[in-house]
């Protein structure tokens, strides 16, 4: 029998801090407010050149090398994101091209903050069903393009960043246990980003009424986040016949402090069990549950053979959680360098250009 493991972690995040006192500059708030309301002290925010596949790339690289894992022996690449390079080519593709995982599949999923989980879900059973051996999945956004600085309700949320995890397969037990994933498009409106898409191409108009920025109803979304957060860790906790007793860490989406006090309260759990980071980060959607899992397993509170526990709610809307024992690297004979295959990358994505180039002009480039 197959099992699914988390072997390899990443993060990336700008270096670029926008602190709540930075925000009062721009709109009508205060540190005081965004605090008390959403935990939130500071956010980065990726600078010009900084983009969702370079931060990908960045946490992949990281996470690879974590798993001491090759690109070239990657199958699957998955990158999650509300917020992608373009709306094609797939911002996983930019990844598969600038790591040089020439073997791989690569798609974007869009669940909005639920993402990950969703793509760590969808990596695992590929893993289990014997289809694929290793896969990339990355949880990647620059939110900061989309939200409208004027809006206090919103800019002072929402931060940029990217996690990865690499999932391998093994036949050691352990290694993701269970998931559910739901969504209710019903509630669609109550978060979203209406411009650019095929209802609403990018037009004068469409950008002169602002559809190109993130729309919220901040309080249907606390009331949907506070309601399910628990609610699926119990779910996907019972298929995976684990006790919340058991359970080590909860790593929750980092929307806002509320949401996350109102899941202990709901699963009678102390707040000391659950991993925070969004005071430094804000809303990192999707990137959120990956880049607090690397702090953790970095700083050495996440050990292997821990139960953890994921759990995010998003646009949609939608909602999910998964559940894992933590493994760490899988043991191997030789140490792999995943950083210096840059290089080979870069050539290799050249050369391909090159030879489409010369194809081109053998074969004529159509009429
Ligand atoms: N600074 C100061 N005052 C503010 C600000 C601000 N930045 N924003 C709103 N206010 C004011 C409002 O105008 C209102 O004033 P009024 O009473 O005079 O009308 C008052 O503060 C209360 O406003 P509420 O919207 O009721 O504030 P609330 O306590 O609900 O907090 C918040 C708003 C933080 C947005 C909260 O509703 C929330 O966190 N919702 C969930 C958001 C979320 O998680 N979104 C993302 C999830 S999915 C994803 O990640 C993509």
């Amino acid at each position: 029998m197959t099992f699914a493991h988390i072997t390899g972690w990443g993060m990336a995040v700008p270096e670029s801090i926008l602190t709540n006192d930075d925000l009062s500059q721009m709109v009508d708030t205060n540190d005081k407010w965004i605090r008390e309301r959403t935990g939130i002290r500071e956010r980065r925010i990726a600078r010009d050149g900084e983009t969702t596949a370079s931060l990908a790339v960045e946490a992949s690289l990281r996470a690879l090398q974590v798993a001491n894992l090759h690109p070239t022996d990657v199958d699957l690449i998955i990158c999650s994101t509300s917020t992608p390079e373009h709306i094609f080519p797939a911002t996983a593709c930019l990844v598969q091209d600038r790591i040089g995982a020439h073997k791989a599949g690569a798609f974007d999923l869009s669940a909005a903050c639920s993402g990950f989980i969703y793509g760590v879900n969808m990596a695992a059973q590929s893993i289990r069903s014997d289809a694929i051996q290793n896969a990339l999945v990355i949880g990647s956004e620059t939110l900061s393009r989309f939200v409208n600085w004027q809006d206090r309700s919103t800019c002072i949320l929402f931060g940029d960043g990217a996690g990865a995890f690499v999932l391998q397969a093994s036949e050691m037990p352990g290694g993701v246990l269970s998931a559910v994933m739901h969504s209710d498009g019903s509630g669609g409106d109550s978060l979203i980003l209406q411009g650019g898409g095929s209802k609403h191409p990018a037009t004068e108009a469409t950008v002169r009424e602002g559809k190109h920025y993130i729309e919220m109803d901040g309080n249907e979304v606390f009331r949907f986040a506070t309601r399910v957060m628990a609610q699926s860790t119990k779910e996907a906790l019972e298929i995976a016949e684990i006790e919340l007793d058991d359970v080590n860490w909860i790593i929750p989406h980092q929307a806002n402090i509320r949401i996350i006090a109102a899941a202990a309260r709901g699963l009678k759990m102390s707040l000391d069990r659950f991993v925070i980071n969004l005071d430094r980060y804000g809303n990192t959607s999707t990137a959120s549950i990956p880049i607090a899992t690397v702090e953790a397993a970095e700083d050495g509170r996440l050990q292997p053979g821990d139960s953890v526990v994921f759990v995010g709610f998003g646009a949609g809307l939608t909602w999910g959680s998964l559940v894992a024992e933590w493994t760490g690297p899988l043991p191997t004979e030789k140490k792999v360098y995943p950083r210096r295959y840059r290089i080979w990358a870069r050539v290799r994505s050249f050369l391909l250009r090159v030879v489409r180039f010369i194809e081109g002009l053998i074969w004529g480039r159509g009429s």
